[in-house]
């Protein structure tokens, strides 16, 4: 129980229900679970089951940007996210989209982190600097000028990821980050995600990771 204490809540989901449209028996249902600091939590559901749906929910980007029915509260650090400013919260909560092409907005690797980092205001000495230092980290320090669209999935997995990275949030939702991936790949992209947890001072939660069944 002494451990207990210690635990610090990032994420509160509290009797959250979601559809897509108003039917009899919502997608999500009333389902209510935390997320704590420091916690590695994984979400496992049958394909359809709304796992992608519920890890958008938790970074606010749906249900304004779907037509969806929500009820409950989801609270970020104590504070309900309806009440974050736009733009605000996913940069706390980051994610990597199931589909990481589908978060892509620029043609080159360098291109797409610059824009990440104009997006919150980096001062522009300080841009190149940090693409080559999360390059670096995610070991891809060669393709910096090259076309994400020409890169394999694993790496794009891992510029969208460097892109989070760079948000500095305090939580990186993984929405089946090896789903796509051949079983070498998803071995480097597992081991990528332990070494920062390991070298990172910040926590890393992941969701949605398929079960690679055989
Ligand atoms: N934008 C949308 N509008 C309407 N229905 C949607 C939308 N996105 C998803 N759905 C439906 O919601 C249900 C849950 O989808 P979701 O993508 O959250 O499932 P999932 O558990 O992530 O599945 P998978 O394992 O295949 O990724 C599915 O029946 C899907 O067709
Ligand atoms: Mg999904």
């Amino acid at each position: 129980m002494k451990e207990m204490t210690q635990l610090k809540p990032l994420i509160e989901v509290n009797q959250f229900s979601f559809d897509y449209e108003q039917i009899n028996e919502p997608l999500i249902s009333e389902v209510s679970f935390t997320i704590n600091k420091d916690e590695t939590v994984l979400l496992m559901g049958p394909s359809g089951s709304g796992k992608s749906t519920i890890s958008l929910c938790l970074n606010g980007l749906y249900p304004d940007a779907v037509e969806g029915v929500a009820s409950g509260d989801i609270f970020f650090k104590k504070t309900n996210i309806e009440d974050f400013e736009n733009g605000e919260l996913n940069q706390n909560v980051g994610i990597v989209f199931q589909d990481p092409e589908s978060q892509f907005c620029m043609i080159t690797v360098e291109n797409e982190l610059a824009f990440t980092l104009e997006n919150i205001q980096t001062p522009r000495e300080e841009i190149e600097p940090k693409i080559d230092q999360i390059l670096e980290t995610i070991g891809m320090t060669d393709y910096k000028y090259h076309n994400i669209h020409e890169l394999s999935g694993g790496q794009k997995q891992k510029v969208a990821l460097a892109s989070v990275l760079l948000l500095d949030p305090e939580l990186i939702i993984l929405d089946e980050p090896t789903a796509n991936l051949d079983p070498v790949s998803s071995l480097e992209f597992v081991n990528l995600i332990k070494d920062l947890k390991l070298e990172t001072e910040k926590s890393i939660s992941l969701s949605s990771i398929k079960l690679m069944i055989g």
